[in-house]
């Protein structure tokens, strides 16, 4: 049964994150309280509400972040960690909105302070959060540069509103943005690879840019030049999601819920690159870890 401020979700489709195949490898143990059981989003119907929540409804469909128990018929969340599922959008396919958005939205948002007109570079541009960030910043106005490793993802992260997409197997991208931003560089920059990219985002960065990693695949090890961060005003952040409190995470639903979600459904779409049956949940792990995908993976519960 769900606590004071909590809801219980009968789960339609569960979304997969990196952290699940780490976790699922005993390398990252939930946060304190969570439940043992895989899954950080869901979509799915509110079957029971907690004390204490207003303005949701037993049966209404949604999609949530969780701190953990997504892998399951029901799971638990606060109810800070809702959002509706618009009429256009498809429930199952719905599971691949929460982790991407609230990522992409306080990384961006809160940790870079992107403002009006300025630059975005998004690694990654074909990833369950890149796809959808590419789609959400567009939608913004803003221009958005990214890298992907190949000339497919390349073509579909045009199509999510890129500007330009650079084949990183076959460009440099700090050359790239150099020469077509006549050596400004970008605003701001999402990064997931760490590792080389560290120095590259600082040599990409312009003055006063700011560089947000929300994953190091490349490694946390490097050895840095901090010359450029020093005379270019630059700032370097680092951030995760998972362990924040509840009313850290209501707070970017809420800006979800104002800036966003009006354009899900139109402007803004899931993107799923596969769906699998829960029983086969492996399979879905090992179709992640081979990193072809365009967009989220999914994990239907019936
Ligand atoms: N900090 C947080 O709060 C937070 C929250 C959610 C997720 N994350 C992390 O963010 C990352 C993306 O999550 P996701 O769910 O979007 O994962 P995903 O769909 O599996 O995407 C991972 C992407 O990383 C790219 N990639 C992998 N190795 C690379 C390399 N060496 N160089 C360049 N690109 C590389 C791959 O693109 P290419 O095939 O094009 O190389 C792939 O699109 C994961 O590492 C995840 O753990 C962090």
């Amino acid at each position: 049964m769900p606590g004071p401020g909590q809801v219980l979700i009968q789960v339609a489709a569960a979304g997969l994150n990196n952290a699940d195949l780490l976790q699922g490898r005993g390398l990252y143990p939930p946060p304190p309280g969570a439940s043992p059981i895989l899954g950080m989003e869901v979509s799915g119907t509110i079957a029971e509400l907690g004390a204490g929540v207003s303005g949701w409804n037993k049966g209404e469909e949604v999609c949530a972040l969780l701190p953990g128990g997504g892998y399951s018929e029901y799971a638990l969340t606060d109810s800070g960690s809702l959002l509706p599922v618009p009429g256009s959008v498809n429930l199952i396919e719905a599971a691949g909105l929460p982790e991407a958005a609230f990522t992409a939205w306080t990384n961006i948002m809160d940790t870079g302070r992107l403002a009006p007109g300025e630059t975005l570079l998004i690694h990654g541009g074909t990833s369950g959060i890149g796809s959808l960030a590419i789609q959400i910043f567009a939608a913004r106005g803003h221009t958005i540069f990214t890298t992907a490793g190949s000339d497919e993802k390349c073509q579909a992260a045009r199509g999510f509103g890129a500007a330009r997409a650079i084949n990183y197997r076959k460009e440099d991208f700090v050359e790239v943005i150099k020469a077509e931003t006549k050596g400004k560089g970008m605003d701001v920059i999402l990064d997931m690879v760490g590792g080389d990219y560290i120095q590259r985002n600082i040599a990409a960065a312009a003055p006063w840019g700011r560089i947000v990693n929300i994953a190091y695949q490349n490694g946390f090890k490097t050895e840095v030049d901090f010359a450029a961060v020093l005379t270019r005003r630059l700032t370097l952040a680092a951030t995760t999601l998972r362990g924040r409190t509840p009313e850290q995470k209501r707070a970017i639903r809420d800006a979800l819920l104002g800036e966003v979600w009006p354009l899900v459904g139109t402007r803004i779409k899931p993107v799923i690159a596969r769906t699998f049956p829960l029983a086969e949940a492996q399979e879905a792990h090992q179709f992640m870890a081979k990193t072809g995908h365009i967009g989220k993976i999914l994990l239907q519960m019936a």
